[in-house]
């Protein structure tokens, strides 16, 4: 969800800025541009859809050291050049590229900019000619950007340019993630460190409601008064080859792959050679000392919340509710005594959940956030934090940082569990389970071939699916039917087997396709293939994806068999390539679906 990249200094800021445009491209957006200046001569270049065509649209004559570009995804105002950044003031004289939304801009419109005539629709062009209005009242720019800044309501990143001195980028940041690159002899600032990371790994956070004023040989970091503050760098773990396809035709395909690594690495990241548990121990208290755990978030890793919950009261015997992040944000219910707060989130930037978080600050909750992102907005804003060390996931679907949500919830459950002296938790040996979860995974990506297609059969013509489950499997139907919508387009609902007779079943026809997931115990299998039967018998077109030891004649996918309290791990990879086979044989850009951000930074 719209990107932000911006440098000065010594190099080409073209060629930073398409390539830092590249790597913002996963975040999801519909138009894209660049500001170039070279002195006093500049160049603005706009373009709808992707950033190959941003690109056809440059010259050889688009050159200078100072830039700034973005990615827009449209909130107000469709994706039109119009509406595409950077924006300029009334003038043209400054520049601006935002991330956010301005929630005031049309009392701002009316208050100080009557008579001015804007081009598009958006919020940000009103911000660009406000600070423009502020420098024609006679302010200096800087005390226009500090103006503006104080006017301004809502969530923003912003970065601007004043084309009459070239030499300085001003930031500024509210709830909207940013962050700046330090060079030699030049500086960045950057959405997030992906887009910078071939050009450095020295990074520096900005924090909400501060300032930097960036030129080549300096970042300059000050609260809205002025005042300076001290600011340390820290080097990014993220590699260049992180990033890259590799031979992978999607990124999506490449991040499933990944899976087994992940599980590996969370191993020796929270367990030690002996298999102790390497969690906080503060984190581990702060649990103990709950008397409910809520998980807040949002999609996929809400579904990976719920997938996480058996196993979490078992180990911990806390109940755990879950919350939709972007109604709790609005609508707390009422808590429990002691309530924990456990933010579950890939990207550690998605606004609803940032939301929620900000209210149990307010309301003085203890927090942790899973986060694959360190640094993050939701990692630095809660209590403690929990890293995935998932490696960058780049695919707009998510994939392991949904099943590295799962495990490392295990890791944090048994060590409270322990800590607590419960045998169950005591007698769980997470390092072996999760190894062969490790390997089942890999049992289940050999078999890409058989599932891709199973996946011709059932999906190819459909616009409509189901995926069916009882108890953990519910749980993985849910998170396997949001992977099938998003990417194929097909419609899907995961639905809990038993449930479907009290109403839904109504829309099963000739054909339907429905997915039934048979984990667990014989006695929920038997359930859940009677309610398979109920559907078959009304023309369903069946698929089944069963946990070793339950297969019967006739099964379809059948998954090795792991620990109860990780079965939804090993479950839901034959649906993550089922979605990405049903996508990939709709000819559709998987890593890309329509409409979609990978960092959902507003509300
Ligand atoms: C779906 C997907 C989204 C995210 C959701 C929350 O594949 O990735 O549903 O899970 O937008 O994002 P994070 O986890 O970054 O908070």
């Amino acid at each position: 969800m719209c990107g932000i990249v911006g440098v000065v200094g010594n190099r080409n800021a073209t060629d930073i800025l398409m390539q830092g445009l590249e790597k913002l491209e996963y975040r999801g957006y519909d138009s894209a541009g660049i500001y170039v200046a070279n002195g006093h001569k500049s160049s603005l270049v706009k373009s709808v859809g992707r950033i190959a065509d941003l690109r056809a649209k440059i010259g050889i004559d688009v050159a200078g050291s100072t830039g700034i570009g973005h990615t827009r995804w449209a909130t107000h105002g469709q994706a039109t050049e119009d509406n595409a950044h950077p924006h300029t003031s009334a003038t043209g004289r400054f520049v601006l590229v935002h991330n956010g939304v301005i929630e005031n801009y049309l009392q701002i419109k009316e208050q100080y900019l009557a008579g001015h005539d804007l081009k598009g629709q958006t919020d940000t062009e009103i911000a660009v000619h406000l600070i423009g209005q502020f420098v024609e009242d006679g302010l200096s720019v800087l005390e226009a950007f500090k103006k503006a800044l104080s006017i301004i309501e809502g969530s923003y990143a912003f970065a601007l340019v004043d084309s009459e001195d070239t030499d300085t980028v001003y930031v500024a940041k509210n709830k909207s993630p940013l962050l700046i690159g330090l060079g030699d002899g030049y500086n960045m600032v950057c959405s997030d460190a992906m887009a910078m990371i071939r050009e450095t790994s020295e990074f520096m956070e900005i924090h909400d409601k501060e300032m930097v004023i960036l030129t080549k040989d300096s970042a300059t970091v000050t609260d809205y008064e002025g005042n300076e503050i001290e600011r340390g760098s820290y080097t990014a773990e993220l590699d260049l080859s992180d990033i890259g396809k590799g031979t992978y035709p999607f990124y999506m395909l490449k991040e499933i792959d990944e899976q087994p690594t992940v599980m590996r690495k969370l191993i020796s990241t929270y367990a030690d050679s002996e298999g102790n548990m390497n969690i906080d121990p503060a984190i581990v208290k702060s649990v103990q000392e709950a008397d409910r755990i809520y998980i807040l978030a949002a999609g996929t890793s809400y579904n990976a919340g719920f997938a996480s919950k058996t196993m979490l009261e078992k180990l911990t015997d806390t109940p755990v509710e879950l919350g939709v992040a972007s109604e709790w944000g609005y609508n707390m219910p009422l808590l429990s005594e002691k309530p924990m707060f456990i933010l579950l989130s890939q990207s550690g930037e998605t606004a609803d959940s940032r939301q929620v978080l900000v209210k149990a600050n307010e309301m003085g909750i203890p927090s942790l956030t899973v986060t694959n992102v360190p640094g993050s907005t939701l990692s630095r804003e809660a209590t403690y934090t929990i890293l995935l060390h998932a490696g960058p996931e780049i695919a707009v679907a998510s994939t392991k940082a949904y099943t590295a949500q799962v495990a490392a919830l295990a890791f944090l459950a048994k060590a409270v569990g322990e800590a607590n002296g419960k045998a169950e938790a005591l007698d769980f040996d997470l390092v072996h389970e999760l190894s062969l979860v490790a390997q089942s995974i890999e049992a289940t990506l050999s078999e890409k071939d058989m599932i891709a297609e199973k996946v011709e059969k059932l999906l190819s013509t459909t616009r409509n699916a189901f995926y069916i489950g009882r108890g953990n499997d519910y749980y993985v139907a849910m998170e396997a039917s949001l992977k099938l919508k998003e990417i194929s387009y097909i419609q899907c609902e995961g639905f809990a087997a038993g449930e479907l007779k009290h109403g839904t079943i109504s829309l099963i026809e000739d054909g339907t396709p429905v997915i039934g997931l048979i984990s667990s115990s014989e006695l929920v299998a038997a359930h859940t293939r009677g309610n398979i039967q109920e559907v078959a018998a009304r023309g369903a077109h069946v698929l089944t994806v069963v946990e070793e030891g339950l297969e019967r004649e006739g099964d379809d996918i059948v998954v090795n068999k792991v620990h109860p309290f990780l079965a939804t791990i090993g479950m839901v990879i034959p649906t993550q390539l089922i979605a990405y086979y049903a996508s990939l044989q709709r000819g559709l850009d998987v890593d890309k679906p329509r409409n979609l951000a990978k960092a959902v930074t507003v509300e």
